[in-house]
């Protein structure tokens, strides 16, 4: 059975481009969140994906949110200390009671003024109210080419990883 019912006759009230949901966080890597090499712990830049991910996803739902799935992450250049971890986020889809939020994630050099591309991430959040109900969320219009093409994919990605969460699933859960 669910945890959080549903308010089903609550409509979606607004509708909200994704250039309004755009979010930006950055954060200096410093020894508190590094490993022995000197280099930020995955864990915590998964957490900051996390943090700025949701915080486009509030700006989006003006709602509280919880975090229902994360997809697969690569971590593709380290990031040493005194590195500049800047991560950007948006709300690519609402589905109904959840959405998709694609957070982009550099990590700038600051004394070369290098910039490399070290992850991707989509995550999926689940709009709730006071009560912890789901509620459904505002529309979104993908207004340019690129948003567009991330709203028709974020279909796509959304069948696979229901397909995969039912599969996750152990029986007589
Ligand atoms: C995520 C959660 C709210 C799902 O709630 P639920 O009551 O089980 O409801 P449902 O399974 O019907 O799913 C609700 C919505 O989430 C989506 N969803 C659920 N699990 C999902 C998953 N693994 N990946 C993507 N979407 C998911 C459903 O498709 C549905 O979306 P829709 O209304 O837009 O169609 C619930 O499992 C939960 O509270 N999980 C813990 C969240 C949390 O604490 N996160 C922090 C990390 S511990």
């Amino acid at each position: 059975m669910s945890n959080h019912p549903i308010q089903a006759d609550e409509p979606a009230a607004k509708v909200r481009t994704v250039s309004e949901s755009r979010s930006e966080y950055s954060e200096l890597c410093l020894p508190s969140s590094a490993n022995l090499l000197g280099n930020m712990l995955g864990g915590h830049v998964m957490h900051l994906v996390d943090l700025c991910g949701a915080i486009a996803g509030v700006r989006h739902s003006r709602s509280s949110i919880v975090t229902a799935s994360v997809d697969q992450m690569t971590f593709l250049h380290p990031v040493h200390l005194g590195d500049l971890l800047m991560l950007k986020s948006q709300v690519n889809r609402v589905f109904r009671t959840s959405m998709e939020v694609g957070v982009k994630v550099w990590v700038e050099n600051l004394r070369t003024g290098e910039l490399r591309h070290t992850s991707s991430a989509y995550l999926t959040f689940v709009g709730l109210d006071k009560q912890g109900n789901r509620i459904v969320l505002p529309q979104i219009v993908a207004e340019t080419d690129e948003e567009q093409r991330r709203w028709r994919e974020a279909a796509e990605r959304r069948a696979y990883r229901l397909a995969f969460k039912d599969k996750a699933r152990l029986p007589g859960q």
